[in-house]
């Protein structure tokens, strides 16, 4: 069983970016009789930064941990497993990381039996895995985003060897499915629906990281989403880089907007997806959205800058007018609907001008919310190479005039609400003030006062006052 991993190196970029055509297959994921009991009596804990994708991916790592027999823990100091599942898109997650890395060193000294993993997107990067073998000598193992069902392996080898534990793959492989997954909610739960990405903005490090664009089979998705629904789950989250690419790869005719319709027919409250590429979200899509009922009125569309030109050196495949007439599109076909958006200034070569029209657009969309981030150079992309001309003052004050813009957004967004009752899906208690909390169809945040056995449920709430961040509600009916 054993493996000889001073064969294997890390991954390289170069390889990461070619798209071979050819059929993805998919398999069936089994646990390894020899695997069965690795973790008795032992703990895991997962560390996850960066996006809903490693969230969904650190619920299968759990879940295939847990039948290996680990439990869980939150405490350091009492894990015999501890793994980063890590993100890449920008350099502060990445320097996060690696000072998280460093520190946890010290708790290695007291147990030497622990095991340390890096893994998810960082390892994708070939100077990330050097960097650790050279580093990090008390890092364990070293594994990417294509390989995590070969965890239990991985452990295996781990123990038995004690040796240090490489395998990272430039190349995605095939789709693995039933892979179990202890999901962080019991009634909030993440689908993928497709991994990888095909787009290629040039800034971006994602297609490198998560590989060749690949969709699951619908009958695998719908069959996931009505076994959450028998199981009770109200809100069901639909996963993927880019979703309306959805099925493109696949040799069926369907497609994201079938994909949605078929859902729409499944008896759970809520369906949400993300992220939407601008370009590829198409008429069908907007209709099935439009016939509401699961599908919630909410879309994040991320938009990354309002200049065309800019657009076209970040390869984003449309303009500012295509943007406009698609969100005028969802506008028309779903009046209540809530807009929000990435956007990323201080790209290469962004002048006043550009950073002008980034904030005409925003003006004119009305987002009620955005994630806004500083450009920042990632390593393999086209976009690292491009003339960085613009002096990091500047860019933090572009920064924060957007910022201000958004704000004022994610206020008008939410005062839209006041006085109207609103259904919303409580979530949890906070630590705080004692309220409650949870989201409505249109994902504002809304506090309350209410009992704890509200959790998990779908109530009506009246809202009084809207703020920048949450709204503020009261219960309207008895819901006991
Ligand atoms: N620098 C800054 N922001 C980035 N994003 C992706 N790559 C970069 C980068 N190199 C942002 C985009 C994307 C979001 C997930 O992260 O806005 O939509
Ligand atoms: Fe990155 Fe663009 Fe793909 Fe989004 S669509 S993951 S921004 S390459």
């Amino acid at each position: 069983m054993e493996k000889d991993y001073s064969k294997y190196f890390g991954p390289s970029m170069k390889d990461a970016r070619k798209r071979i055509n050819k059929n993805i297959e998919t398999i069936r994921y089994e646990l390894d009789e020899h695997l069965t009991n690795l973790g008795k009596e032992k703990t895991y804990l997962i560390k996850t930064y960066g996006c809903q994708g490693n969230e969904a991916d650190s619920e299968k790592m759990a879940g295939i941990l847990q039948q290996l027999g680990f439990q869980p823990t939150e405490i350091e100091e009492e894990a015999d497993v501890i793994l980063f599942n890590t993100c890449a898109i920008r350099e502060t997650a990445e320097s996060r990381v690696f000072g998280e890395l460093g520190r946890i060193k010290k708790i290695k000294r007291h147990n030497p039996d622990l095991l340390i993993g890096i893994c998810g997107c960082m390892p994708q990067e070939e100077k990330v895995v050097n960097t650790v073998k050279e580093k990090y000598p008390h890092i364990d193992l070293v594994f990417g985003t294509h390989n995590i069902h070969k965890l239990g392996e991985y452990l295996y080898d781990a123990y038995l060897t004690k040796e240090k534990v490489v395998e990272v793959f430039s190349e995605e492989g095939k789709i693995i499915e039933g892979i179990p997954s202890k999901r962080a909610h019991d009634r909030k739960a993440w689908v993928n629906i497709m991994y990888g990405c095909d787009e290629f903005c040039t800034y971006c490090i994602v297609p490198y990281t998560r590989g060749k664009e690949r969709s699951r089979n619908p009958e695998d998705i719908i069959e996931e989403v009505k076994e959450l629904a028998r199981e009770g789950y109200q809100e069901v989250t639909l996963l993927g880089q880019n979703v309306n690419a959805y099925g493109k790869d696949l040799n069926i005719d369907y497609t994201f907007s079938n994909l949605l319709l078929d859902l729409w027919k499944i008896e759970i409250p809520r369906i949400r997806f993300t992220t939407s590429h601008p370009r590829d979200l198409d008429e069908d899509t907007i209709k099935v959205m439009a016939k509401g009922g699961n599908i919630m009125p909410h879309l994040h569309l991320p938009v990354q800058s309002g200049s065309n030109r800019i657009l076209k050196k970040m390869n984003r495949k449309y303009t500012k007018e295509e943007y406009l007439e698609k969100v005028e599109r969802l506008k028309n076909l779903i009046p209540s609907i809530s807009i929000t958006t990435d956007i990323i200034v201080g790209f290469p070569g962004e002048t006043g001008q550009d950073f002008e029209e980034t904030l005409d657009l925003v003006r004119k969309v009305d987002f009620e919310g955005a994630f806004t981030f500083i450009f920042s150079p990632r390593e393999g992309t086209p976009a690292a190479k491009y003339v960085e001309d613009l002096d990091s003052e500047t860019k933090k004050e572009r920064l924060q005039r957007l910022n201000k813009l958004i704000n004022e957004g994610y206020l008008k967004g939410n005062q839209r609400f006041e006085g109207m009752t609103v259904k919303v899906l409580v979530e949890g208690l906070s630590q705080k003030n004692n309220l409650l909390s949870g989201y409505t169809e249109h994902n504002k945040l809304v506090n309350f006062e209410g009992d704890k056995s509200l959790i998990g449920k779908i109530i009506d709430l009246k809202i009084e006052k809207a703020y920048t961040w949450h709204l503020r509600g009261i219960i309207v009916k008895d819901h006991s």
